[in-house]
C-alpha cells in the first residue's frame, strides 16, 4: 500500500478496544491517533498499552485536523448528533450498531454525508469471513437457485451485570432491546444473504431481567425474493449461540453455533441433490482464508476510503488478501436504512399485533421511530 495511512479516533473504550485490535491488525492501512472516552480511566486502560493518546472530550477530537476518521463507539442515544458532529468537522465516520434510531435520523445522515462529501459506514461487522465469501460464492456459481427459508437463532445469556451500565435495558439509553441490540447482526445476515424483507409479523416480551426492554422475541419475515424467515431471539439462554440456517433450492448452508462471529466458523454446505455435492465442494475448495470480523469490516472500509468512492457499493468494493475469492464489501447506508427499517417494522408488529409491510414510507408513524410510541406506553 503507497496510500497515507488512517488517521483514526475511537470515541468510546467499551467495545472500541474491540474496534482498536482490528486497527492493530491492519497497520498498513491505519494509524490511531486518539482513544476518547469522558471516562478517563477507561481510555487509559484501552489505549495505554499501545501509547496511544487520550483525550477526554470528544469536541477536541472533532477540532483536531490530524485526524480523519472518528469511530463512534458511543451508547445508541449519542451516535445520531455525533454523527452529525463528525460529519460537520470534515470527518468520515464510523458508527456502531445501531446507527440511529429512525428512518427519518437514517435519512438526516444520509443527506448530510452528502453534503459534507464524507463517508459514514455503519457497522455489521458479523458478515466478514470465510464462510460468507463460500455462500457468496455458491450463489455467484448459481448452485444455490432459489432461496427457500432462512432460521436465525440469536440465543445469548445476559443477566444482572450486563445490565449494571445504566443505560442498556432502557428505551432512552439503549433505544430498544434484544430486537435492535443483539439480534440485529443475524438480521443483517439474513438480508445480506436473501435480500430485503417485505413483511413481518413479531412477539416481542421481556422475561428474563427486570428491564424496560423486550429480551425475548420471535419474528416471522417474508422476503421481497418469495423466500420466508423466522428469527428466534432470547437472552436467557442457558450459552451464548447464534445459528444460522439457509435452505436454497439446490443446497443448505448450516453454520455453527459461534455466537458473535457466524462468519468465521465453519459451515456445512450440503446438495439437495447428492450428485450436485461435487460441485459444491469444487467450488469451496477454492475459496481461502478472508479477514473476519472487526478487522474485515475495517480492512474494506480502508480500501474504499483509499479509492474514494463517494457511494461504496457493497457489491463491487471487495477487501481481502490477494488470493481470497472475496469477502464483503463495506456497509452501506441504505442497508442500515433498511436494517433500521425492520426494526421499526418489527417494534410496531409486536405493538400493533399484526403484520407490517416494507417498505416504511415517510408518512408511517413509525417513520421517526419506536421509542415516542414506545415511551409513552410506559
Ligand atoms: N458490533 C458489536 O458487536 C457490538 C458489541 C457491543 C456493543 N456494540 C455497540 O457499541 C456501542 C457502545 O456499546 P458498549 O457496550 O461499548 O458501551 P459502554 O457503555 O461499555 O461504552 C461506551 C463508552 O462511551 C463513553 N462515553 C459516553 N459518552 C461519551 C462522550 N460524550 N464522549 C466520549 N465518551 C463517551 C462511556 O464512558 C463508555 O466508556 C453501542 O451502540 C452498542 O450497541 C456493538
Amino acid at each position: 500500500m503507497t496510500e497515507q495511512k488512517i488517521r483514526v479516533a475511537i470515541a468510546g473504550a467499551g467495545i472500541g478496544r474491540e474496534h482498536l485490535a482490528g486497527y492493530l491488525d491492519l497497520p498498513e492501512h491505519y494509524q490511531v491517533a486518539a482513544v476518547c472516552d469522558i471516562d478517563r480511566q477507561r481510555a487509559e486502560k484501552v489505549a495505554l498499552p499501545f501509547g496511544i493518546p487520550i483525550e477526554t472530550d470528544l469536541q477536541a477530537v472533532l477540532d483536531n485536523d490530524v485526524i480523519d476518521l472518528i469511530d463512534i463507539c458511543l451508547p445508541p442515544h449519542l451516535h445520531f448528533e455525533a454523527i452529525l458532529s463528525a460529519l460537520s468537522s470534515g470527518k468520515q465516520v464510523i458508527c456502531e450498531k445501531p446507527l440511529v434510531t429512525s428512518l427519518r435520523e437514517v435519512d438526516l445522515v444520509i443527506d448530510a454525508a452528502a453534503q459534507a462529501g464524507k463517508m459514514v459506514f455503519p457497522v455489521f461487522q458479523y458478515r466478514y469471513g470465510k464462510a460468507m465469501t463460500q455462500l457468496r460464492s455458491l450463489i455467484d456459481a448459481g448452485l444455490t437457485g432459489r432461496a427457500y427459508v432462512a432460521s436465525l437463532e440469536t440465543h445469548w445469556n445476559r443477566g444482572a451485570d450486563y445490565y449494571a451500565i445504566p443505560w442498556r435495558g432502557t428505551w432512552s439509553g439503549e433505544q430498544g432491546g434484544a430486537v435492535l441490540g443483539h439480534a440485529i447482526h443475524s438480521h443483517d445476515l439474513l438480508t445480506t444473504v436473501f435480500g430485503p424483507v417485505a413483511k413481518v409479523f413479531a412477539a416481542t416480551a421481556t422475561r428474563i431481567n427486570q428491564i424496560e426492554t423486550e429480551d425475548c422475541a420471535s419474528i416471522m419475515l417474508q422476503m421481497e425474493n418469495g423466500a420466508v424467515a423466522t428469527s428466534s431471539i432470547t437472552l436467557g439462554a442457558a450459552t451464548d449461540t447464534s445459528r444460522l440456517r439457509f435452505c436454497f433450492e439446490g443446497l443448505t448452508a448450516q453454520s455453527g453455533e459461534l455466537p458473535y462471529a457466524p462468519m468465521a466458523d465453519q459451515w456445512t454446505f450440503t446438495a439437495r441433490d447428492p450428485k450436485c455435492q461435487a460441485d459444491i465442494d469444487q467450488v469451496l475448495s477454492r475459496i481461502s482464508e478472508v479477514r473476519s470480523g472487526f478487522t474485515g469490516f475495517l480492512e474494506s472500509v480502508a480500501h474504499c476510503i483509499a479509492q474514494q468512492y463517494s457511494v461504496c457499493d457493497a457489491s463491487s468494493v471487495y477487501a481481502g488478501p490477494p488470493g481470497s475469492v472475496r469477502n464483503a464489501g463495506p456497509v452501506t447506508l441504505q442497508q442500515a436504512r433498511h436494517s433500521i427499517e425492520l426494526v421499526s417494522a418489527i417494534y410496531q408488529s409486536a405493538e400493533s399485533e399484526r403484520s407490517i409491510n416494507l417498505p416504511l414510507d415517510q408518512s408511517d408513524r413509525y417513520y421517526d421511530g419506536w421509542l415516542p410510541l414506545r415511551q409513552r406506553v410506559k
